[in-house]
């Protein structure tokens, strides 16, 4: 649209004529006064439609919310008494000389000028375009973009980069189930979708890639709750020629700058970030991500604390041993012959280090084993057969044999941090297009069947669906 203003701009025309365009958010009727507030993404203004401009006038009559208009009108200060200090364009009114109606609206399903928190989610998500012009989402989806923003340029200027991992790829074991996608070159075979980056990223450590990070979108067939998606987004980060202090370091000078420029209102409770053994979290606090907040009325204090020493290994339900964390993770050094004999497994610490925020566990990493044996006989005490082991990490084993630096990193939930920093109650508010409990995106209609000649090209069949 030509010489549009953003209605955020509009107060540098006062005196003068702009054209703004956007929805209708309300219109009140008096009769020889008609008044609108036009809406855009940079904010709100008041519009008046005088009888003088006839036609402008009688136009303004029919209009109705969330119609999409744009007006040409004359910028005026409003007299003393009108002005509206709450409000950004309080002291100005827009007086309307020309409306140009650019798409009716049918009356929403649902309100989106309240908060929302009115509204059933199910239906707030089958509409969740309309639910997303809300000034509480629009202001969550842009505080999300400067947090990552602000994130990338900080470690860009550390010197990391930023490098892209496949989504079609082979299952890592992150503790969850995986999602899987038929391949149609090679049938019967699938590929699976990556519940986290973990592998590419060790892989890329081994490329010679001293500082990596990447905004990654993770996936995990898990039961969904408010602050799990099946899919979701990390902060996924790795540095070679680090200890597990470097790395903690590091992230909280990180997450202190973070906090510092995309949300300065919030106060962090206590730096450096208390630091608590897992046997002490679990004892004191009967949590392994403790909410340390003194004072939990207080929404804009932040309670950061790291997590230490977890056990590697715990045992599952028929006996066996699978990790707690991560299966790459490098043991503590004084436990790494026990690792390597298989021996006293329970007494084996892992380097994995948990950052906890207010409650919620935000993000976790570790050290890495950075040779065959280690990850080998991570494997082979959770009773894999050596086939086994070749066949599903090979791969792995085989990179780690031509030279591997030492290294760590951490994975943050970007959505979960992002969702505490703004005080939403869940991580579905901080997403643009979220998935319900079932896991169902009810807007498009995802899962939804697959057509018969799909599968065919695939070579599946469905035996029964339930
Ligand atoms: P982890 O599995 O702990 O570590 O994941 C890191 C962080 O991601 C967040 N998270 C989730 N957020 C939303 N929905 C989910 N379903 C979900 N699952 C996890 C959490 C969690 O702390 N590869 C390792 C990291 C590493 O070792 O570097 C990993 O993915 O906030």
């Amino acid at each position: 649209m030509k010489n549009r203003t953003y209605i955020k701009d509009l107060k540098e025309h006062v005196g003068k004529e702009a054209t703004i365009a956007g929805f209708v958010d309300v219109r009140r009727d008096h009769g020889k006064l008609i008044f609108i507030d036009l809406r855009d993404m940079s904010g709100k203004v008041q519009m008046v439609a005088l009888p003088n401009h006839k036609e402008a006038h009688e136009l303004a009559a029919t209009i109705r919310p969330e119609w999409v208009i744009a007006v040409t009108g004359k910028v005026n200060k409003r007299p003393e008494k009108m002005v509206n200090k709450d409000e950004p364009n309080g002291e100005i009114e827009i007086e309307i000389t020309n409306i140009v109606v650019i798409n009716k609206a049918d009356t929403p399903p649902l309100d989106v000028r309240s908060e929302g928190k009115e509204i059933g989610e199910e239906t707030r998500l089958k509409y969740r375009y309309l639910d997303l012009r809300r000034p509480r989402m629009q202001g969550n989806l842009a505080l999300r973009h400067r947090f990552i923003k602000t994130l990338r340029d900080f470690l860009d200027a550390e010197g990391f980069l930023e490098i892209e991992t496949p989504i079609l790829t082979k299952s890592t074991p992150e503790g969850a189930r995986d999602f899987i996608v038929p391949a149609r070159l090679d049938k019967g075979k699938f590929y699976a979708l990556p519940q986290s980056p973990q592998q590419y990223k060790q892989l890329l450590m081994i490329a010679g890639i001293e500082k990596y990070f990447q905004i990654a979108r993770c996936f995990r067939d898990e039961d969904t709750r408010g602050d799990r998606q099946p899919e979701f987004t990390q902060l996924d980060l790795e540095m070679a020629y680090v200890e597990r202090d470097d790395v903690i370091a590091f992230i909280e000078r990180t997450l202190i700058h973070l906090v510092q420029k995309v949300t300065p209102e919030k106060k962090i409770q206590e730096i450096p970030f208390p630091r608590l053994s897992y046997a002490e979290a679990m004892e004191k606090y009967k949590s392994d991500k403790p909410d340390l907040r003194k004072d939990k009325s207080d929404p804009n204090l932040l309670a950061f604390c790291w997590v230490v020493d977890f056990p590697f290994f715990e045992k599952t339900d028929d006996g066996k041993w699978t990790f707690t964390h991560n299966p790459f993770s490098s043991p503590k050094p004084e436990h790494r012959e026990f690792l390597l004999k298989g021996e006293q497994i329970s007494d084996i610490l892992t380097t994995q280090y948990d950052i906890a925020l207010n409650g919620f566990e935000i993000g976790g990493g570790s050290i890495r084993g950075n040779n065959p044996e280690t990850i080998e006989a991570v494997f082979r005490v959770m009773g894999y057969p050596t086939e086994d082991i070749k066949k599903n990490f090979g791969h792995m084993l085989e990179a780690y044999r031509y030279g591997a630096p030492e290294h760590g990193g951490i994975a943050w939930g970007l959505d979960r941090i992002i969702a505490i920093l703004q005080n939403e109650p869940n991580i579905r508010e901080v997403i643009a297009f979220a998935k319900t409990g079932e896991g169902k995106d009810l807007m498009m209609d995802a899962p939804s069947l697959a057509r018969a000649e799909q599968l065919k090209e695939l070579g599946l069949k469905i035996e029964k669906i339930i």
